[in-house]
């Protein structure tokens, strides 16, 4: 019998191959390639959009009407979309297995079936599992259409009968066309059931939201290459010990991107967090040294979080230093710069930073927030309940400006703080509309953050 014919694929960018390699010579990416049958026809593969003859078209003539928009009437969702589903877009939905992808879009669902046709298709779930979950939902007014299925060549021919406007697809990785012979979830076929998709997409107008189980690395599982082909890629996070669910655009054809959407998973489903600052400070305490109110910036929106921080004697060799939701390097950078600029000494200290709620923060604007925690545990002396801090804290200790500087001071006033420390601004940046009933303190280095406290 004829040996099996295989090729190998690159797991980044989907360089096909017919040996194995080390190294792609498409992407560079070593030891990428895997092992997977060939395809007994080659399938027809299109990457793009281009459908047919190619047509040539001058761009003056192109019609630049704006695209076309559906609301879903979940406002946390419209936002990272950009403003409500674009008609014939692919959005790509990625996250850890068990955090709320399937309920969100079957939410998703049920608000858009009021008005337009939806099918939600499900190579996970049988009809029974999704009816379940439904019913947590609570009630559908609309008339959700299921199909539990996995042969695109047959969900390709309902799409063809039933012509719905908006089409969910749980998860791309169950997903397969017999022409490809790889396994579901396989580089091949994933690339070409993406491919698929993105063809009927864009051909008769659905928008197509996929579901993509993510890898260890955090990133979608299959290559990379599928990131690139879909139109929009929101990623779903949150953390396994709190309810709340941040959903985020990393990729937006037809929006802003690092927009984000607040969400908290009740026992019926997925509940709006409207004003997510308020939910971030929930049970703070009052008056306690250590904790330090901050903003950070979530695409246009500023948040307010808390950090916390405890430093006390250590009783090892080796101090101990623990960083949850910031950089441990910076948090060692930033007590190296207090060291040497503040003449404290912290070698025999152990240090402990958190972000209380559990939201994962890289913005260097948080560095004036955990010095002035580090500090305050120190010290053990209290920041006033009602103050505020941010800003960037440079190698020679001195306080850099942050972006959107004003928004991250009005969303604190808003809350009802009292003194916001801040940068030394430039006479530019306090020529804002409406005068400011927060206190603005300035500190220009680290030796003046210190003073304060
Ligand atoms: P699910 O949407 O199945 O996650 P994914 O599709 O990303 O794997 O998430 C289900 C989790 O959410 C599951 O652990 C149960 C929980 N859950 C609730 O807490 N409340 C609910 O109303 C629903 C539907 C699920
Ligand atoms: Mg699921």
């Amino acid at each position: 019998m004829a040996k099996a014919k295989t090729v190998f694929f690159c797991k980044e960018c989907g360089f096909e191959s017919a040996k194995w390699l080390g190294q792609c010579p498409g992407c560079r990416a070593w030891n990428s390639f895997t092992e997977e049958p060939m395809a007994q026809t080659k399938a027809k593969y299109s990457h793009g959009v281009g459908v047919g003859v190619a047509k040539l078209q001058p761009l003056q003539e192109v019609s630049s009407d704006r695209e076309e928009r559906t609301l879903i009437g979940i406002r946390e969702f419209d936002r990272v979309l950009g403003g409500g589903i674009v008609k014939g877009s692919l959005v790509l939905v990625g996250g850890d297995p068990g955090i709320g992808k399937s309920t969100l879009l079957l939410q998703m669902c049920r608000e858009i079936s009021t008005k337009h046709k939806v099918l939600y298709i499900s190579g996970e779930e049988s009809a029974q599992q999704i009816k379940m979950r439904a019913d947590r939902l609570g009630e559908f007014s609309g008339e959700v259409l299921l199909l539990a299925e996995t042969n695109l060549d047959l969900i390709a021919a309902a799409l063809e009968k039933e012509q719905p406007e908006v089409v969910v697809i749980d998860s791309i990785q169950t997903m397969y066309r017999e022409e490809v012979g790889a396994a579901p979830g396989s580089v091949s076929q994933v690339r070409e059931a993406t491919a698929s998709l993105m063809r009927l997409a864009k051909e008769k107008g659905i928008s197509i939201f996929i579901v993509g189980h993510v890898t260890k690395e955090g990133t979608v599982a299959g290559p990379r290459m599928l990131e690139h082909m879909v139109d929009t890629v929101l990623y779903f996070e949150g953390d396994a010990s709190a309810s709340y669910r941040i959903l985020r655009a990393v990729k937006n054809r037809f929006g802003s991107t690092n927009e984000i959407g607040v969400f908290e998973m009740s026992g019926s489903g997925l509940l709006e967090v409207a004003n997510p600052s308020e939910y971030m400070l929930e049970g703070r305490p009052e008056e306690e040294p250590g904790s330090v109110i901050t903003t950070v910036m979530e695409g246009t929106r500023p948040i307010l979080v808390e950090v916390q921080a405890l430093v006390c004697q250590t009783n090892f060799n080796m101090p101990r230093r623990t960083a949850a939701g910031v950089d441990y390097n910076r948090v060692n950078l930033l007590m190296a710069v207090m060291e040497k600029r503040l003449g404290i000494s912290l070698a025999g200290c152990d240090a402990y930073v958190n972000v209380a709620g559990g939201m994962k923060i890289s913005e260097p604007g948080i560095d004036l927030a955990i010095v002035l925690a580090l500090l305050s545990s120190y010290k053990n002396k209290a920041v006033d309940n009602k103050t505020i801090a941010f800003g960037e804290i440079g190698l020679t200790g001195e306080v850099r400006n942050v972006s959107m500087l004003m928004q991250r001071v009005r969303e604190a006033e808003k809350l009802g703080y009292e003194t916001c420390i801040v940068p030394k601004l430039h006479s530019a940046r306090k020529t804002d509309e409406k005068p400011l009933k927060i206190k603005l303190v300035e500190v220009g280095n680290i030796r003046e953050l210190a003073s304060l406290i």
